[in-house]
């Protein structure tokens, strides 16, 4: 085992990582939209589903494996699993260079959205503003300027950088959006948005569509499949209760994009926008919500400074998690020293964002085939392997929990309910992604 290897200062510090990893623009801009594009509740419902049914199980699988092998995915692989498994391993680190290289994109335009409102309100004319900056010169510099803060943050180490960060930023994060959901319970017309987000479509819960949906979101919004929980859970300590530690950061997780719901739906129905959503996918965030705000007045423009804030915070540490993935494999295989790592992964993807800050149709086929074909596809492999070929996991992650009598079902859970429901869920998402890709090139 590589002595020497950064760790968490404080089991509080790991937590908060982790779910600082896991709360991002998935849980409020993500999660919105799939949820208004799928007909709200029944998509909700799902959503629980799959994260208590698919996504705790490989949650613990990540923590496992992470803890056990000390070392980042491709080395954590082969430990466990000779040579051939290191491929899973390569693969993960491909799907947090996508990912990462559009998130950017996403959050520079957050970024960019908070501190214009700060300084000159939300424009009345939204769509209009979303259509100027989304993509083009712009986006591009406020994508290069969020990665450079996240590539610092990395450089700064396990505990001076990515700790550190998320014991600021993640209260402040529970603060905020806590206290916006509550001042969307005093608008007048809230009711109608929680009935929309509250009614549930019972057909819609056989809809295989909406459950690939909802298997792919869980993922994304709970950093699994490409190895994130997995490198913070090597620098972990052999005392931690891992089964209780994937509640608590999955509980977490949908803590927040459940409340996140309760602030966007009521503030779209209390304002009457709620044809707009369905228009653009991307829209419910960044452009039906500032319309919102700026019809709000002085109000208006102090909420959704707030929510905008919320939004950055979540990124940033999201982001961080992701390239933490790619500098610690880097680390590890080159033994190159951690600032080096850092500039040269966060540059490289830095560069590779550019073409999704420059076309729409760009960014959606990246999140496409890395948010959420890779990431199945990696959860099923990963599930494959601690379930059927990872000697003695149930070992392993009963050490130190209080919980260990109950892991046999975990393995059981992964090897008849999880291995079979990504199965399907990849079918899906395959047919899927091919139809997306044709649909492109026939433009
Ligand atoms: N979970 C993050 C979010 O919800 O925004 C996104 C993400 C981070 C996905 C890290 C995957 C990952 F490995």
């Amino acid at each position: 085992m590589a002595s020497g290897r950064e760790s968490w200062s404080s089991r509080l510090g790991f937590t908060l990582a982790a779910v600082g990893s896991a709360v991002g623009l998935g849980n409020m801009w993500r999660f919105s939209y799939m949820t208004a594009e799928n007909g709200g509740a029944a998509f909700v419902m799902l959503y629980v589903l799959m994260t208590a049914l698919v996504g705790l199980p490989v949650m613990l699988a990540e923590l496992t494996l992470g803890r056990g092998a000390a070392r980042s995915p491709v080395q954590a692989l082969i430990h466990y699993g000779g040579r051939p498994w290191g491929a899973l391993g390569i693969v993960f680190v491909l799907a947090g260079v996508a990912i990462l290289s559009y998130y950017g994109v996403i959050a520079g335009w957050t970024v960019r959205y908070g501190i214009e409102a700060l300084t000159q309100g939300f424009p009345a004319d939204a769509g209009d503003k979303f259509g100027a900056i989304a993509t083009g010169g712009a986006a591009v510099a406020w994508h290069l300027g969020f990665l450079a803060v996240t590539t610092l943050v990395v450089s700064g180490g396990v505990r001076g950088g990515i700790e550190r960060a998320a014991l600021w930023l993640m209260p402040a994060l529970g603060v905020l959006v806590v206290g916006l959901a509550l001042y969307a319970a005093t608008l007048e017309g809230a009711s109608a948005g929680y009935a929309f987000y509250f009614q549930t479509d019972f057909g819609a819960l056989a809809d295989m569509d909406v459950l690939k949906d909802a298997a792919g979101q869980a993922f994304f919004s709970l950093s699994l499949g490409m190895g994130a929980i997995l490198t913070y859970a090597s620098y972990l300590s052999r005392d931690q209760d891992l089964p209780a530690e994937s509640v608590t950061i999955a509980l977490s997780d949908f803590a927040v994009a459940f409340i996140a719901g309760l602030v966007v739906f009521p503030l779209i129905f209390a304002l009457g926008l709620q044809d707009e959503v369905g228009g653009s996918t991307l829209g419910a965030l960044f452009i039906t919500l500032p319309k919102a705000f700026a019809s709000m007045g002085t109000a208006g423009t102090v909420i959704g400074v707030a929510f905008f804030a919320a939004l950055v915070v979540g990124a940033l540490t999201s982001a961080v998690s992701l390239l933490e993935v790619v500098v610690s494999t880097l680390i590890d295989q080159t033994g190159m020293e951690r600032r080096t790592a850092a500039l040269v992964c966060g540059g490289a993807i830095a560069l590779l964002g550019v073409p999704s800050a420059l076309s729409l149709d760009v960014l959606g086929l990246v999140d496409q085939v890395g948010g959420q074909l890779l990431l199945i596809l990696g959860g099923l492999a990963l599930a494959i392997f601690v379930g059927f070929f990872m000697p003695d996991p149930t070992g392993e992650a009963s050490e130190g929990s209080r919980f260990g009598a109950l892991l046999f079902a975990w393995r059981a859970l992964l090897r008849f309910v999880v291995v079979p429901i990504l199965a399907v869920v990849s079918v899906y998402t395959l047919i899927d992604t091919w139809n997306a890709l044709a649909a492109l090139v026939a433009g």
